[in-house]
């Protein structure tokens, strides 16, 4: 395995409940992740419909887009070993109904669309989804990487 960077977004559902994106946040680095950037933000309906236009076929496309705009989200680059499969593992499976507790989206999602987090499935969509949020500048790197 090797470092790598991956995209984190607490959901609306998740933002919305107190203590739960501190919570998620604390699960993240027990697991040994490092938070390298992070904001809170309410995307417009640009923003959530570009991140998801993989997405924009499938029936649920409408829905998700008016999920994902209807309060803030937190969104971090987490870096660290494995980065990538060890925030999915925290995450646990798509739908909240099916993630056993103990998994963030089996404690604070509600369904398969309100389901408390997304997390990049490999390294090329990572990249793009960091890039997608953050400039190079906001992500903490070495500071002779600025000058
Ligand atoms: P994500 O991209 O958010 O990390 O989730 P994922 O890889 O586990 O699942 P994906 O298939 O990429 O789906 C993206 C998000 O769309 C919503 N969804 N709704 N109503 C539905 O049948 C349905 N299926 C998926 C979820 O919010 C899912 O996380
Ligand atoms: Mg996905």
């Amino acid at each position: 395995m090797s470092v790598e960077r991956t995209l984190s977004i607490v959901k609306p559902d998740a933002v919305a409940k107190p203590g739960a994106t501190g919570e998620i946040l604390r699960r993240f680095e027990e697991a040994g992740l490092t938070i390298v950037a992070m904001k809170k933000i309410h995307l417009t309906e640009q923003l959530a419909r570009g991140f998801y236009a993989v997405h924009k076929e499938r029936p649920f496309y409408g829905d998700l887009v008016k999920f994902m705009t209807s309060g803030p989200v937190v969104v971090s680059v987490l870096e660290g070993e494995g980065a990538i499969a060890k925030n999915r593992d925290l995450m646990g499976p798509t739908n909240s109904e099916e993630a056993p507790a103990g998994t963030i989206r089996g404690d604070f999602g509600t369904d398969i669309e309100r389901n408390a987090a997304h997390g990049s499935d490999a390294p090329e969509t990572a990249r793009v989804e960091i890039a997608y949020f953050f400039g190079a500048a906001e992500i903490l790197g070495p500071v002779e990487a600025l000058a």
